[in-house]
């Protein structure tokens, strides 16, 4: 089973509007209210894989019945510890004319030590042998930035494969846990190593050093432009065809979805990588987080270009 961590829900409400203007009174919207958070985005791809998945994490009280409605429509497992209070709300504004679309994301409410704790003792009941989990987003105001660590050395003891994808000093934490695999765009690998990485060579030298620190597997995304990947002594060039672009939020996270997937079903490494690309590539062809389709990802990963570098 693949399990996603929701650590930081949130309730996205999405308007689609003909066109934005700061100032003005907009009327008669239409408006999309959607259960979100990254480890929720990535659990709804890998469902729509085909995997049976689960997410386990933090909920807010007053809106848990509305996840567990969602949950249950997406066929998602779940498991939440439950704290008092409401999760944040995102605003996404689509403009039909011009095809813009801006994001408004809110800060989370601020947990202390004690509930990051509980959070921890009740993750580390649900790890079980041979599952996969993975970690994703940046952890809760109050967290301590050892969290990740602490469950990926709890996942490993328990031979349970990890990935962690998130960034700064709970990237730098989680990485001595030593995840089995990792998913830092260009500006998390940048905030790691703290300088400029530029071209394939210089990634490539930089995601080298994260498997000596013990990470099994580097994947390096870089939007548009594809990814990097480095496994054992094999290095990865993987490029996208052109396609056209709508929404570029939540790529990362349907990426992450079919590199868990590519991983249960025991694909190559290449294969492993053309999955999680065309993953990518279908959610940027959509507007909202979590949404692939699932003929698109398969005639995809027939155009998606991988080479030895
Ligand atoms: N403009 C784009 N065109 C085509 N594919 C894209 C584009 N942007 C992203 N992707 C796909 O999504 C993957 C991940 O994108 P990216 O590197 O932007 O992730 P990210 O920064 O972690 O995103 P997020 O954290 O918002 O989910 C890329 O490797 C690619 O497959
Ligand atoms: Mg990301």
């Amino acid at each position: 089973m693949i399990h996603c961590t929701l650590l930081n829900p949130a309730i996205d409400v999405l308007y689609t509007v003909s066109e934005f203007q700061s100032g003005a009174t907009l009327t008669d919207l239409d408006s999309q209210i959607i259960p979100a958070g990254k480890g929720l985005n990535v659990a709804r791809v890998v469902k729509t894989l085909g995997e049976n998945v689960a997410v386990a994490g933090i909920m807010m009280e007053e809106n848990q019945a509305q996840f567990l409605r969602f949950c249950d429509e997406h066929g998602i497992k779940n498991d939440f510890f439950t704290l008092e209070g409401a999760v944040r709300v995102n605003a996404t504004i689509m403009e039909t004319r011009g095809d813009q679309i801006s994001h408004l994301n809110s800060r989370g409410k601020r947990l202390g030590p004690a509930v990051a704790e509980n959070v921890l003792a009740f993750l580390k009941k649900k790890v079980v042998p041979d599952d996969i989990w993975s970690f994703s987003g940046s952890l809760p105001d109050g967290f301590s930035d050892e969290f990740y660590r602490r469950i990926i050395k709890h996942c490993k003891k328990n031979s349970v494969t990890t990935l962690l994808d998130t960034r700064d000093n709970a990237l730098r934490m989680g990485v001595m846990g030593k995840p089995d695999m990792i998913k830092p765009n260009i500006a998390e690998l940048e905030g790691y190593f703290g300088e400029q990485v530029q071209g394939t060579h210089h990634i490539a030298l930089k995601a080298k050093r994260l498997l000596d620190r013990g990470v099994g597997y580097a994947f390096i995304s870089l939007g548009g432009d594809g990814m990097i990947a480095l496994h054992e002594n094999d290095c990865l060039l993987c490029s996208l065809p052109q396609i056209k672009a709508v929404d570029t939020v939540g790529c990362g996270d349907a990426l992450v979805a079919g590199l868990l997937v590519g991983f249960a079903r025991r694909f190559s490494f290449p294969e492993m990588c053309r999955m999680a690309l065309a993953c990518g590539a279908s959610k940027a062809m959509h507007a909202g987080t979590g949404i692939i389709v699932r003929d698109e990802v398969w005639q995809l990963m027939e155009d998606i270009k991988i080479e030895s570098v």
